[in-house]
C-alpha cells in the first residue's frame, strides 16, 4: 500500500485536508498525518486521526512518538509527501532549509516526491518573497497544485484558494505513479538550447523548447532513478523529484555534466549551440559607418562526445540527432563519430522544435535501426525510459 505523509499547515483551509485524507485513503493509500502547531488551531488532531486511521505526529522529540517511529524513519518511509494547506510560512521555511519543527524536519529529511497545495491571502501569494520561495522549491522538483482563483476566507478575491480536493488527490496519485525499475541508478539528462553571448544584449541560440528532455527526465525519475537535469534556458517547471541545474552556455553545460558524474546513464537531448562568438564584447556593439560587424565563431565542446569518451563514462550513453535530410545515414555516422551507445534521430524539418509530437529512428549497435511511430513527446519519453530500465534489468 503506498504510504503518504500528509502534512497540515496552519491556515483556514486546513479543514479541507480532512477531505483530502479521506479521499487518499479511499484510493487505497496509507495516510500518516502530521500537524504543525498552527494547524492544530484550525483542526483537532482527533478528527484527523479518525479519518486517517492513524495517530497524528506533531512534535519533533516527543518520546512517545519517537519510540513508535523516529522522525527520520517517518520521513524515509513515505512514498510521497503532501502538504495541505501549504502556508506562506511553511513554504518559506522549506525554501530556506529550516528544520525547526516536525513538519519542516520531515520535509528536509525525506527523499520522497513532495506535493504542495498552497492556500493563503492573495497578497501573500503574490508577494515577491513567496514568489521567490515557490520558484526555489519548483527548481528542486517540488510539485505544486493550485492555488486557484476565488473568494477567500478574509473576504478578498484573487488567486490564493486551495485547489479542489479532487485535483490535490489526482496530483498525489500521479506522484505515486513511480516504480522502482531504476531505483539506485543515477541518470544525467541534458535539455533545452544553449545561449552563447555576443555582447551584453545579443546571443546565438536555437528554438529548442526543452520539452523532450524534461519529459525524459520526468519519466526516468518516475521509474525511481535519481535524475540530474542540466538545462539551458527554457520556460518549463522542474519535473517532480528531479535535481535541476540551470546553465546558459555550452561550456557551462559541459562543466555541469562532468560535475554530475559518475552516473549510470547520460541522455543528451540538449540542442547545444555548435558555435559561439570567439570573443564576447564587453559593451553593446554599435552600428557604425563601416557596416555590420564580423562575428568570428569558434566551435563549442561536444558534450555527448565528451561523455562518451571520458574516463568516468556512464554505462549507457544516449544521444539525439536533429537532421533535416538523409536522416538515417547522418544518424548512423553520428552515433559512430560521437561514440554513444544509442542514438534517436528525428527529422526536424517535419517535427519542428517546440511541437508536442515526435517521431524517431532508434539506432544501437545492431545493424538495423528501429523506426518508432509518431507519438507525443511524453509517450516517447516513457518508451525510452522503459527501454533504459530493460537494459539494466538485462545486465544484472
Ligand atoms: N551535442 C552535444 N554537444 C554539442 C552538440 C551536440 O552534446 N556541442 C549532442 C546533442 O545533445 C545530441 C547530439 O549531440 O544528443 C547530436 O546533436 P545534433 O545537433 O544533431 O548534432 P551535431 O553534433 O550538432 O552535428 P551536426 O550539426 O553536424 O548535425
Amino acid at each position: 500500500m503506498p504510504r503518504v505523509l500528509l502534512i497540515l499547515g496552519g491556515g483556514i483551509a486546513a479543514y479541507k485536508a480532512l477531505d483530502v485524507a479521506r479521499e487518499l485513503r479511499r484510493q487505497g493509500m496509507d495516510v500518516t498525518p502530521v500537524m504543525t502547531a498552527a494547524a492544530k488551531e484550525f483542526v483537532t488532531p482527533l478528527s484527523l486521526e479518525v479519518l486517517c486511521g492513524s495517530a497524528v505526529h506533531d512534535e519533533l522529540f516527543k518520546a512517545a512518538q519517537e519510540s513508535q517511529i523516529g522522525h527520520i524513519q517517518l520521513a524515509r518511509s513515505a512514498d510521497a509527501v503532501v502538504v495541505c494547506p501549504a502556508t506562506a510560512n511553511l513554504m518559506a521555511r522549506m525554501a530556506h532549509g529550516l528544520a525547526d519543527d516536525l513538519a519542516t524536519t520531515l520535509l528536509l529529511a525525506t527523499d520522497a516526491p513532495i506535493l504542495l497545495a498552497p492556500a493563503m491571502n492573495v497578497h501573500m501569494w503574490q508577494h515577491p518573497a513567496t514568489h521567490n520561495n515557490v520558484q526555489t522549491l519548483q527548481k528542486r522538483g517540488v510539485r505544486f497544485v493550485g492555488p486557484v482563483e476565488g473568494e477567500m476566507a478574509c473576504g478578498e478575491t484573487g488567486v490564493g484558494r486551495l485547489a479542489s480536493i479532487e485535483s490535490i488527490v489526482d496530483e498525489a496519485v500521479k506522484l505515486l505513479g513511480r516504480s522502482s525499475a531504476l531505483s539506485g541508478r543515477k541518470v544525467l539528462v541534458t535539455a533545452g538550447p544553449t545561449r552563447e553571448p555576443i555582447d551584453p544584449v545579443r546571443y546565438i541560440s536555437n528554438h529548442s523548447s526543452g520539452l523532450q528532455g524534461f519529459a525524459i527526465a520526468e519519466s526516468l525519475a518516475r521509474l525511481g532513478a535519481s535524475v540530474t537535469l542540466v538545462s539551458g534556458p527554457v520556460a518549463l517547471s522542474t519535473p517532480p523529484g528531479v535535481l535541476r541545474v540551470d546553465v546558459q552556455t555550452a561550456e557551462e553545460m559541459k562543466v555541469a555534466c562532468l560535475d554530475a558524474l559518475p552516473a549510470d546513464v547520460a541522455v543528451c537531448v540538449a540542442a547545444v549551440s555548435d558555435w559561439r562568438a570567439e570573443s564576447q564584447h564587453a559593451n553593446k556593439l554599435k552600428k557604425t559607418a563601416n557596416g555590420p560587424p564580423a562575428i568570428s565563431l569558434v566551435e563549442n565542446p561536444d558534450i555527448l562526445a565528451t561523455l562518451s569518451q571520458c574516463t568516468l563514462r556512464p554505462t549507457l550513453v544516449v544521444g539525439f540527432a536533429a537532421e533535416t535530410e538523409s536522416v538515417k545515414d547522418h544518424a548512423r555516422q553520428k552515433r559512430q563519430r560521437k561514440g554513444c551507445d544509442w542514438l534517436l534521430a528525428n527529422d526536424v524539418s517535419k517535427y519542428c522544435f517546440g511541437g508536442s509530437r515526435n517521431q524517431v529512428h532508434f539506432f544501437s549497435d545492431k545493424e538495423e535501426e528501429e523506426t518508432w511511430p509518431e507519438m507525443d513527446k511524453k509517450a516517447l519519453a516513457e518508451r525510452l525510459a522503459e527501454r533504459i530500465a530493460a537494459f539494466f534489468a538485462a545486465s544484472v
